[in-house]
């Protein structure tokens, strides 16, 4: 609880100048992004990703700071634009970040055991395979759209350098405005890594990764009469393909994270989702690759899809394509009371 309560007051804590904010950077705070209905929760707060697509290879456009665009900075000469070299532009929206901890806890080898040999309605499935920057072995990333970190403290290092500006142990290089070094040395005035251990020899970035690791996951809620029946449709038209009901978690260090039944409702693979997909390449994801979502939760995060361009959850099922095409497909020729149970059952996860 220690650790938690730690680690929550720097999630919370806006940074400034002095403590290594930007030069360039989307917001000030973890929780300015992750705040609903609870600290550690999603927003409709999205950032822009860009590149150019240029004879099928995508470049992320690093030299012109891509391919993540940083919106604010401490001066204005600074703030990034989406440069004019950019012919793909795409909008992620702010995850939950509620159980990760369990999905941290699961083992790669049941995350790998989820891709079918054979297509399934023509569903398949990759596993995201990344090196982890916070140990240099090659992982099953689960985290993040496109399944692009494999552990907490991973993805806590890379939010502080990219969405604060803040330098750390695995991330020590600031990144400099549209790739413009000069400026960024005219403005970078703070000596990295800016995150520094405090009395305990514990980081920001470990304090926040504590604080997201034991931060429980969404209650459920009883399921009603119709949304009983929901799951059954659920099943039935092969969405429990790839929001896989439950998965379990391994060993671990933390009782309350071992041999766990964790109802997220992924796979943690990537599917091609064709034409949702938001045309960037990242880490082990092409351009229409996306990791299934977890649902749990989903009553409290809308709007829905990595780009938040589904206001609804029947609308974000409609926009499956590619792998979800026959389960789509399904969904849509649903009688409207088979329909009704399924989105019952949803709001209840
Ligand atoms: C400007 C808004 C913004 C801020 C500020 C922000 N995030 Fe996020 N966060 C996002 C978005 C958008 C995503 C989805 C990113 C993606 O996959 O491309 C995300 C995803 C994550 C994830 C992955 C969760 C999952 O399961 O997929 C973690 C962990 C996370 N953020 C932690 C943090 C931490 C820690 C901080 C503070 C250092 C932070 N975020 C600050 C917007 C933000
Ligand atoms: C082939 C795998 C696959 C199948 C089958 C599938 N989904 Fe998905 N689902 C995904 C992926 C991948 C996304 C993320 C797409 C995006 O954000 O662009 C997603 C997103 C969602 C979302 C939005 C979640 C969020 O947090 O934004 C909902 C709701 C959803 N799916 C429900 C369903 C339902 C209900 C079915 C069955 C009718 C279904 N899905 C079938 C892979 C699948």
């Amino acid at each position: 609880m220690a650790a938690f309560v730690d680690g929550r007051d720097d999630f919370e804590a806006r940074e400034n100048v002095a403590g290594g904010l930007g030069p360039i950077f989307n917001r000030d705070s973890c929780v300015a992004c992750h705040n609903g209905p609870a600290t550690g929760g999603s927003s409709p707060i999205f950032v822009t990703r860009f590149g150019l697509l240029e004879n099928g290879v995508f470049d992320p456009l690093d030299d012109f700071g891509g391919s993540l665009r940083q919106e604010r900075a401490i001066r204005p000469n600074a703030v990034e634009v989406v440069p004019p070299e950019a012919n793909v532009v795409a909008r992620r929206q702010s995850t939950p970040l509620f159980g990760l901890g369990l999905m941290e806890a699961i083992p790669d080898e049941a995350i790998l055991r989820n891709v079918k040999a054979t297509p399934v309605n023509g569903i398949k499935g990759k596993a995201a395979i990344i090196t982890d920057v916070t140990t240099g072995q090659q992982r099953v990333g689960r985290f993040g759209w496109k399944a692009q970190q494999a552990t907490v403290l991973a993805f806590s290092g890379d939010a502080y350098v990219n969405e604060m500006g803040i330098t750390n142990r695995f991330f020590p290089t600031e990144n400099a405005p549209n790739g413009n070094l000069a400026l960024l040395a005219q403005l970078d005035n703070v000596a990295d890594p800016e995150d520094t251990a405090d009395a305990n020899g514990k980081t920001d970035i470990d304090k926040v990764a504590d604080f997201m690791r034991l931060l429980g996951p969404p209650p459920p809620l009883a399921l009603s009469p119709s949304a009983a029946l929901g799951r059954n449709v659920f099943n039935q038209v092969s969405c429990n393909q790839c929001h896989t009901p439950v998965m379990m978690t391994g060993p671990n260090a933390i009782p309350a994270l071992a041999s766990k039944a964790v109802n997220l409702y992924s796979d943690l693979l990537l599917h091609d989702m064709g034409s949702l997909g938001d045309g960037i390449v990242q880490s082990a994801a092409t351009g229409s690759e996306i990791k299934t979502p977890p649902l749990w939760g989903l009553r409290a995060s809308p709007p829905y899809l990595h780009d938040g361009r589904a206001p609804n959850v029947d609308a974000a099922i409609r926009a499956h394509d590619g792998e979800a095409k026959g389960s789509r497909d399904q969904y849509v020729g649903l009688n409207a009371t088979q329909r009704q149970q399924l989105l019952d059952f949803l709001q209840t996860l």
